[in-house]
């Protein structure tokens, strides 16, 4: 591990490369500290898109995981998108692949298909709307449909069901390893240890954990939530990069992890060197098919424009 000195010089120079290179740092609230403090905007899957598209910059570096990117590149195809670290994917993104999408929808035909953003892009190229865990419920409310096909995430999905007991929400088997792995005994050993702690829970979370949850909220909102509530402490059942966005959102507030903490390997493998190569090489760009990346935009769009 660099020391703090190191850490400031290479943020220095990125900052630096960045105004040459006139690229804007995007990073999701999982990232490593040390990447949240030098981008340009830290935020969820939401507001990251937002980011992307508003963005004047000739080059997005996105520090987070490859459909990020893809989703960046979807609403920005004018601009060059680079992925510091390649092999950063999501396991949950590949549980479903645009073949099988399109063939579930075959099967289910007239029935809206709604897909979580955590996916690839030809897998949105499949779809009707996209949405995120801060949406989710809002955009399939406004859909107005009976029935939906909800991919790639079944606890997302089952979130979704539960909060609009009037929609039948058909479910593909994924999830997240890093959210789906936390069980009832972990939330209750944190709540027995910080019984006057706020427990805040990701939707990505199985509906028994969901269950013990105060608030069930997007990484974002946790945020927005811990710095507005009057409680002083907070239990935090969502991916450890979240606990040093929280510090800054909420200074003097009390943040509790989980035992053991919870990890996305993915999230983790971009480094600030990592961040500094992209800029200096002008790697590693994502490209999307202009076709796929055509038919994406429409459900990506739609989800902007509703949520
Ligand atoms: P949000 O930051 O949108 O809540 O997403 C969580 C996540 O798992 C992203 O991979
Ligand atoms: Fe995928 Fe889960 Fe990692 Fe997010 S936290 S990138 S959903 S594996």
């Amino acid at each position: 591990m660099p020391d703090a000195d190191a850490i400031a010089k290479l943020q220095a120079r990125i900052r630096e490369l960045a105004r040459e290179r006139d690229a804007v740092l995007i990073a999701h609230n999982y990232q490593r500290p040390e990447i949240q403090d030098v981008a340009d905007f830290t935020g969820d899957s939401l507001g990251l898109s937002r980011q992307a598209a508003a963005t004047d910059a000739r080059v997005i570096v996105f520090a987070g995981v490859h459909f990020m990117a893809e989703t960046a590149k979807i609403l920005a195809p004018e601009k060059r998108v680079l992925l510091p670290e390649p092999r950063a994917g999501c396991p949950m993104a590949d549980m479903i692949t645009g073949e099988e999408l399109a063939a579930w929808r075959a099967e289910h035909p007239g029935i809206p298909v709604v897909t979580y953003v955590n996916s690839s892009a030809e897998v949105k190229s499949h779809s009707d709307v996209c949405v995120t865990s801060a949406n989710a419920v809002e955009v399939v409310r406004a859909l107005g449909a009976e029935r939906v096909l909800f991919a790639p995430d079944r606890n997302l999905g089952r979130w979704v069901a539960r909060s609009l007991p009037g929609v039948e929400v058909l479910l593909w088997e994924g999830w997240c390893p890093t959210h789906d792995e936390v069980t009832v005994e972990q939330v209750q050993a944190a709540r027995v240890e910080h019984p006057d702690a706020r427990v805040m829970v990701h939707p990505e979370c199985r509906p028994e954990v969901v269950d013990l949850a105060d608030v069930v909220l997007s990484t974002s909102q946790m945020l927005r939530y811990a710095a507005t509530e009057p409680a002083d402490e907070f239990i935090v059942v969502t991916e450890s990069g979240l606990t040093h966005a929280l510090h800054k959102a909420a200074p003097g507030k009390r943040f509790f992890e989980l035992r053991p903490r919870m990890l996305c390997p993915n999230m983790k493998l971009t480094t600030l060197a990592k961040v500094h190569d992209a800029l200096v090489h002008d790697r590693f760009a994502v490209e999307v098919p202009a076709d796929v990346a055509a038919r994406a935009r429409v459900a990506v769009e739609r989800m902007v424009a509703i949520g």
